[in-house]
């Protein structure tokens, strides 16, 4: 599938399903070679980040653990700026090798919002792992320790990232057309 219509609006094509696969993989060996002997804990933020972070953590062939949080602060296409902690937290992060696991840093409002609170709970060590990153679209000082994709600063759907609800179940990446 070439383009797409999702809601109201036209897709194309971005990064292929294929490319996405073979991105994620480096980067977890990557994650891998960083992590040995330390069983990392992965904290994936709900809900865009279910398929990297599945993706991701199967291809880990270290121990290591998974949890997931809540946060919201994003509705239609454009930031709103709303961040809100939905599920909490439950793991103990004290003394642990705390990995968190976004779909994307646009703003970087989210995780900037966010980090105080995991610093709180005293982890021995916090990276981010992002699928996508748009350093264009930029506000915050937040940087990705390891980062998929730098991608346009355009709207984009797919493996994860849903365009008001819809979208996530596509396993490439679609980005706007505003062509169409
Ligand atoms: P932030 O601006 O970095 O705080 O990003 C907040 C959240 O907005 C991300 O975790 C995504 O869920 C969502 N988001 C940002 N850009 C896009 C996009 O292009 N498509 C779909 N969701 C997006
Ligand atoms: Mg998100």
């Amino acid at each position: 599938m070439e383009n797409i219509r999702v809601h109201d609006k036209q897709f194309k094509i971005y990064i292929s399903q294929a490319d996405i696969q073979k991105r994620v993989a480096e980067v977890a060996a990557a994650i891998k070679e960083d992590y040995k002997g330390l069983n990392p804990l992965f904290i994936g933020i709900l809900n865009g980040s279910f398929i990297f972070a599945a993706d991701l953590f199967r291809n880990l062939t270290i121990p290591a653990e998974i949890s997931f949080i809540k946060l919201a602060s994003y509705k239609g296409t454009s930031s709103t700026g709303n961040v809100v902690t939905a599920i909490g937290m439950e793991e103990d992060l004290h003394g642990r090798h705390v990995i968190l696991l976004e779909d994307i840093i646009d703003t970087g409002k989210t995780l900037h919002a966010f980090l105080p609170e995991i610093l709180h709970r005293q982890p021995a060590s916090i990276k981010i792992a992002t699928f996508l990153t748009k350093p264009q679209a930029l506000q915050y000082p937040v940087t990705a320790d390891y980062s998929c994709f730098n991608i346009d600063n355009k709207f984009v759907i797919g493996y994860g990232l849903d365009y008001d609800k819809l979208g996530r179940n596509l396993p490439a990446l679609y980005i706007l057309d505003e062509d169409q």
